[in-house]
């Protein structure tokens, strides 16, 4: 019964002559016990189906409501209707599933996007998360075509870990231990021999460690799946369950990581303007309504579509961190004391840095280059100064960092050296340094966080909203 039934993009794409079709969906709204406007999702734009007078009993009537489901067969002609060229003279209409006005949580009106994220098991059948969704799809879908198409081979990195791959210490505990009675060592300390898998274990921050071991065999792969940080960070930027894609590549230095990156970004961009094109549009109105109500100062410069394509028509810029804080101490902001935090080199640069560098300064993507090493984690390369790692951050209009990715240590004794001047244990990461003893390489790789992607070509402003259920702290409903 149901593979008969026609998607509601491909019907609006095809010509009304008459034939007859089976569509289903959802009702967005219902006019004059006559017009139903239905949507299945796989457009924003909605058919009408026309229901003649007396079809129908007043019983059934009643039921066609917000989000009820119908399956509906009828006759494709042509609508008269303002921005449609179609529309359905239903012949048979059955509700597959009620939907209680009364109860129905989203009305046809325009709702806050804080109110949705309440809702978030029904914001999908809004016309913004609809959008956002099938954005975030193409780009996803994209990102594989894109590594494909270059040979990189995917991995699939494992989501329970026991090492700390960026060793900040902000992972999830996995355990099978019982909370209020754990076995105890002599000294008193938790005994994770004890645990599932005989010694403590966590969610991964980053696939990045078991990456590197398959670049030095296939020379070039990605990885793409969910990571985990217990980072306490109640920002619009920050998610504890975030989606991430590490490509990792051996024979590789840091300019040839950066020339990727840029090259990466632009190309799934591209792919979702011209895949996706209705749905950007939609949302670039959006947000063009929405800077509406801000201040002029705080309205963006170009709309989404005009921003999108500056980014695929336009080389990133290229700058050391060195530079970075020069520009930052050179900058009116700087010398009106308009800067909440300390700008001196050393600095991990605050959001506030970032932005002005990205948004006021340059007005496009940023990548930065060679940082202290003492703000950077242990595996980035250590260049000539003794000072800096090639480390590469790319910084977005809007987002702040976007990727995160080096060159990494492949000299054995320097990296062992770092190792243990930052705590990092080497004996736990015997695996890792195995690579650096057996045929190593040059090889770098970079880190894209995903939602951060998202939010960037959809202009959306929060991550929660983004990402469909998101989990962030003192949060993970649904
Ligand atoms: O800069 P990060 O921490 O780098 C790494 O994890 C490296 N292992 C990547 C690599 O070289 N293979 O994270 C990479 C990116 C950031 O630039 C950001 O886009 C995203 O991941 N990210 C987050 N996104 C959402 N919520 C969070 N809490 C995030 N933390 C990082
Ligand atoms: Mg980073």
């Amino acid at each position: 019964m149901f593979n008969k039934r026609v998607k509601i993009k491909e019907l609006l794409a095809t010509e009304p002559t008459g034939q007859e079709v089976t569509v289903m969906g959802w009702v967005r709204t219902f006019r004059n016990n006559q017009f139903i406007a239905l949507n299945d999702g796989s457009t924003n734009n909605n058919l009408q189906i026309v229901v003649e007078l007396g079809m129908l009993d007043e019983a059934t009537l009643k039921r066609i409501t917000t989000s009820a489901s119908l399956k509906v067969t009828g006759e494709c002609i042509p609508s008269l209707g303002k921005g449609q060229k179609m529309e359905i003279k239903a012949k048979s209409i059955e509700i597959l599933g009620d939907s209680d006005p009364e109860q129905y949580p989203i009305q046809p009106k325009k709702h806050s996007l804080e109110f949705l994220r309440e809702k978030a098991h029904l914001r999908f059948r809004t016309n913004t998360f609809a959008a956002v969704f099938r954005i975030r799809h193409t780009l996803a879908f994209a990102i594989h075509k894109f590594f494909h198409e270059k040979g990189f081979v995917y991995m699939h990195t494992p989501v329970i870990t026991a090492s700390d791959a960026e060793g900040a210490g902000e992972m999830f505990r996995v355990t099978t231990l019982p909370m209020d009675n754990p076995p105890r060592n002599e000294d008193g300390t938790i005994d994770f021999k004890e645990d599932f898998f005989g010694r403590s274990t966590n969610l991964t921050v980053s696939g990045q460690l078991e990456g590197e071991l398959a670049a030095t065999a296939f020379s070039e792969i990605y990885t793409f799946g969910p990571t985990f940080r217990a980072e306490n960070s109640n920002t619009a930027r920050h998610l504890a369950e975030f989606w991430m894609i590490e490509p990792e590549m051996a024979f590789c230095d840091i300019e040839d990581n950066m020339n990727l990156a840029e090259e990466f970004i632009r190309y799934v961009i591209k792919y979702a303007l011209e895949h996706n094109r209705e749905d950007i549009e939609f949302l670039a109105q959006r947000l063009a309504e929405e800077e509406k109500s801000l201040p002029q100062d705080k309205r963006s410069e170009l709309g989404l579509l005009e921003k999108l394509d500056f980014v695929v028509n336009n080389n990133f810029e290229r700058i050391t961190y060195t530079e970075a804080i020069d520009i930052l101490l050179q900058s009116p902001a700087y010398k009106k004391k308009k800067f909440q935090y300390e700008v001196k080199w050393g600095i991990d640069m605050q959001s506030e840095h970032e932005r002005y560098l990205v948004e006021k300064h340059f007005k496009k993507p940023v990548i930065v280059t060679n940082y202290p090493k003492d703000i950077k984690s242990f595996y980035m390369r250590l260049n000539e100064d003794g000072k800096t790692v090639a480390a590469m951050d790319i910084l977005a209009p809007g987002i702040g960092e976007i990727v995160g990715g080096s060159q990494r240590e492949e000299r054995y004794d320097v990296l062992v050296e770092k190792m243990n001047a930052m705590g990092i244990p080497t004996e736990e990461l015997w695996w890792y340094l195995d690579t650096r003893r057996f045929g190593t390489v040059p090889h770098a790789g970079f880190g894209l966080g995903f939602e951060r992607l998202v939010l960037f070509v959809t202009g959306m402003t929060n991550i929660r909203d983004v990402i469909a259920f998101p989990r962030t702290p003192k949060s993970a409903e649904f």
